[in-house]
């Protein structure tokens, strides 16, 4: 398994140019099963995640083609099982269950098992599928739904914000007879992206990006070509890691308003955000001042970017206290941190963590996605080697990353472990 090794201590200066975010393209891969017409993304990032799907697809009998980062795909899907070893590779691959619903009355998807972050159920992704008639049975770790005479539309009220339970529902909802209401939906960007695809592909949706979608439902979906939004947390990642190397990074093809949450924070540490209409500038102004967070849907502080910004608070000015309300176990980075000497104390979902003059470098290992570039930033801010262990974590969802941080001025190299 490889590893990273990290010459930290320079400040990031320059030009990053972001790619297409996964978590859009993950649910717009999906929408291949949803029509036999040619359907065209591009934008679509070249990760370990997208690459997974596109397999997946293929294993439903999907003709799926990349050319750099456009995937064209056709023809449907002719089987409708998703199998346990390649459901549980990747949680995002429940995504296939509203689709399949939707256009053929069946789908056999393996229940995906827990992450690292937690036990991450599936629940409102059942109980918005029976609310869309479909009759859905768990045996022998599978989801076992049926809708023999297809989907009928009805109102699904959410009990909690599920950004995959909203995303299914959307997709199964788009050929149900009549129309359909998702109630207390989530309101993220890549929701609105999912929706206008749709919508491109003749689906009639209105009320996305808010917390209630209408949905008339259509009696099928053609053909379209669409681009996949930004990556906004890639975006935010980078923009965290300039803060906190007293850089000067210009961030493109993003756009402020996905982040807001997150520059306001940046700018209460002192940093100087700002906005075009395609890109963010971020200037560090020294070590950062501590600020408090707390993680909450959007349009609230995204819970992807807690590990990276409590990498920033261990070297901070002051202290700061940091909730994590979205995943019960989603502090994995933190007994790595503390390898590296930060101050973390942690009380169920809540860290305290006070700020250091400086991190020492150690070795370290990467646990999931998001831990992985948390202590990438972390070795970028101290002087010396730092080794990650395990980065396929990283592969999964930043591509080209030691590339776009090589470009700045910070020195990365792949190495194989010991
Ligand atoms: C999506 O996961 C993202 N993944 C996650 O990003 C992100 O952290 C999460 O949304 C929250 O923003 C993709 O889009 C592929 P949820 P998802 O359903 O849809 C509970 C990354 O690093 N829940 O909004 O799985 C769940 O356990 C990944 O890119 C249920 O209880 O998240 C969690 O506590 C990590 N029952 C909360 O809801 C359900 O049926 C929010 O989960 C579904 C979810």
């Amino acid at each position: 398994m490889d590893g990273l090794k990290i010459e930290g201590g320079k400040p990031l200066r320059g030009d990053i140019m972001i790619s297409g975010a996964k978590n859009a393209a993950l649910p717009l891969l999906c929408l291949g099963l949803m029509t036999s017409d040619k359907l065209v993304l591009k934008n679509v990032p070249r990760l370990a995640d997208t690459m997974l799907m596109e397999g997946l697809l293929r294993h439903h009998g999907v003709t799926v083609c990349r050319e750099g980062e456009i995937v064209t795909m056709q023809g449907g899907a002719t089987q409708f099982d998703a199998p346990y070893d390649l459901v549980r590779k990747m949680r995002a691959s429940v995504l296939v269950l509203g689709p399949l619903l939707a256009c053929y009355g069946e789908a056999r998807v393996s229940l995906p098992g827990g992450c690292a972050i937690g036990t991450r159920p599936v629940d409102l992704h059942i109980r918005a599928m029976q609310g869309l008639g479909a009759v859905v049975e768990l045996a022998d770790g599978y989801i076992q739904a049926r809708a023999s005479k297809g989907l009928s539309g009805g109102q699904v009220v959410f009990p909690m914000v599920s950004v995959g339970a909203t995303e299914n529902a959307l997709m199964a909802s788009v050929l149900a007879r009549g129309t359909s209401e998702l109630v207390n939906a989530a309101r993220e960007p890549e929701i609105i992206d999912l929706a206008n695809c749709l919508n491109a592909m003749g689906a009639k949706i209105t009320g996305h990006g808010t917390d209630t979608i209408k949905i008339e439902g259509v009696t099928d979906l053609h053909g379209a070509t669409h681009s996949v939004i930004s990556d906004r947390i890639e975006a935010g990642t980078f923009a965290i890691a300039a803060a906190m190397t007293d850089g000067d990074l210009t961030l493109h093809h993003s756009q402020g308003h996905n982040l807001d949450a997150l520059l306001m924070v940046l700018r209460e540490t002192g940093a100087t955000v700002t906005e075009s209409d395609n890109a963010i500038r971020i200037v560090a102004n020294g070590r950062p001042a501590a600020a408090d967070i707390t993680t909450d849907p959007f349009p609230g502080f995204p819970t992807d970017l807690q590990a990276q910004f409590m990498a920033m608070m261990c070297i901070a000015r002051g202290s700061s206290r940091i909730s994590e309300t979205i995943f019960e176990n989603r502090f994995m980075h933190v007994p790595e941190l503390l390898r590296m000497g930060a101050d973390i104390q942690v009380d169920g979902g809540v860290a305290m963590v006070r700020g250091r003059d400086a991190l020492s470098p150690a070795p370290v290992m990467a646990t999931d996605l998001r831990a992985s570039v948390s202590l990438v930033l972390a070795a970028l801010t101290v002087t010396g080697t730092s080794q990650i262990s395990r980065i396929y974590h990283l592969d999964r969802g930043y591509s080209k990353l030691e590339e776009k941080l090589g470009k700045c001025g910070a020195t990365l190299q792949r190495v194989k472990a010991a």
